[in-house]
């Protein structure tokens, strides 16, 4: 057990076959963690799961087995990853964003309360802010979603609150702007199938698996006219996720809802710069219409996080960020 790290116990890992979550079970296992996974592989992959992790494969909101789970591992932390993430299917099928997100949220803090888990950290998202009162945006500003995947979040946010409240659990929400990037030893990036974000899609193009990069927009009220976002190093996110988790165990009575981004924003021509730069190429862009439901600039504030915790961002600058997501989808190319 891993009592070097004071919890006494493993780490449970929802979502831990996935992008961000993955990512984080490296974090806590080269911190000293021990980690047991909850993942269904719906849009995970086993092989993404580091060995030195138990994997189960199972859906969070299973409460016998995610139960079982708990109190076979011993579990004292749960980092919550799982649910579902595309924006626009969030509107054409809110239903499965309100079950994948906001219920079986809701199935998988029942099993830690009754089992006594007391500690939760959770994935939210720039996305509760829906369009920013204004920029950076402050974790105390208006939080008035524009997508059903915000406000099933943000729902998810407040059960956090009230179950915080009433038992001896303490949670920290993590809003994430723009994840990008990829391990920098190699051991794990983004894999999703038709993933639609921006950094991931330049270098898709830039191996050849697209033709071109469209720019989703050229009148925002924004210095160059494209849409400016906060896109932070998935290494630096989960390393935040370790520090918050020792927040939460060093002050037990507290809960903590905190931006995670670099208080700096990139324009869509300034990323697709940066790819052109990195990869010595010049990757054909084609400007098109806004895309529905899109915010002119999402930039996090981020002075809350950096009171709270001793985390600091080590991989900020955005070539370090496109390298790393290049490197590993030259990786992807190569494993076919
Ligand atoms: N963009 C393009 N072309 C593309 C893809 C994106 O121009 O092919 C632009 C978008 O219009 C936007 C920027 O690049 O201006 C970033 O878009 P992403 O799709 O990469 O990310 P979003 O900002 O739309 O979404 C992110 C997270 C969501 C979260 C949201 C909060 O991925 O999970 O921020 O607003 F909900």
């Amino acid at each position: 057990m891993a009592l070097q790290n004071g919890l006494n116990g493993k780490v449970m890992v929802t979502g831990g076959a996935g992008y961000i979550g993955s990512h984080a079970v490296l974090a806590l296992l080269d911190a000293g963690y021990e980690v047991v996974v909850v993942d269904n592989l719906v849009t995970g992959f086993d092989w993404a799961v580091d060995p030195r992790a138990t994997l189960v494969t199972a859906a969070i909101e299973d409460e016998a087995v995610v139960r079982a789970t708990i109190r076979d591992h011993q579990v004292r932390a749960i980092m919550h990853f799982a649910g579902s993430v595309v924006v626009p299917e969030s509107v054409s099928d809110p239903l499965k964003y309100y079950r994948n997100n906001t219920a079986a949220t809701r199935s998988l803090l029942e099993s830690a309360v009754v089992e006594g888990v007391p500690h939760f950290i959770f994935s939210s998202t720039a996305a509760t802010y829906g369009t920013p009162v204004k920029v950076p945006v402050q974790e105390n500003d208006p939080t008035v979603p524009i997508n059903p995947y915000g406000m099933s979040k943000l729902m998810t946010e407040a059960m956090l609150r009230d179950v915080a409240a009433a038992h001896p659990i303490n949670y920290c929400a993590l809003r994430y702007f723009n994840v990008a990037g990829a391990d920098p030893q190699g051991r794990s990036g983004q894999s999703t199938v038709g993933a639609t974000h921006l950094i991931k899609i330049a270098v898709e193009a830039a191996t050849g698996k697209r033709a071109a990069v469209s720019v989703f927009g050229t009148d925002f009220d924004t210095p160059d006219g494209t849409g400016v976002r906060d896109y932070i190093h998935v290494s630096d996110l989960a390393a935040a996720h370790v520090s918050a988790l020792e927040l939460l165990v060093a002050e037990p009575s507290k809960s903590h809802t905190l931006n995670a981004g670099y208080n700096r924003g990139f324009s869509v021509n300034e990323v697709l710069d940066a790819v052109d730069r990195v990869t010595n190429m010049t990757i054909e862009r084609r400007y098109e219409g806004r895309r529905a439901g899109d915010p002119a600039a999402l930039v996090a504030d981020n002075a809350a996080i950096l009171a709270a915790l001793p985390w600091r961002p080590e991989r900020d600058d955005l070539e370090t960020i496109v390298k790393d997501a290049l490197a590993w989808e030259r990786k992807l190319a190569e494993r076919g």
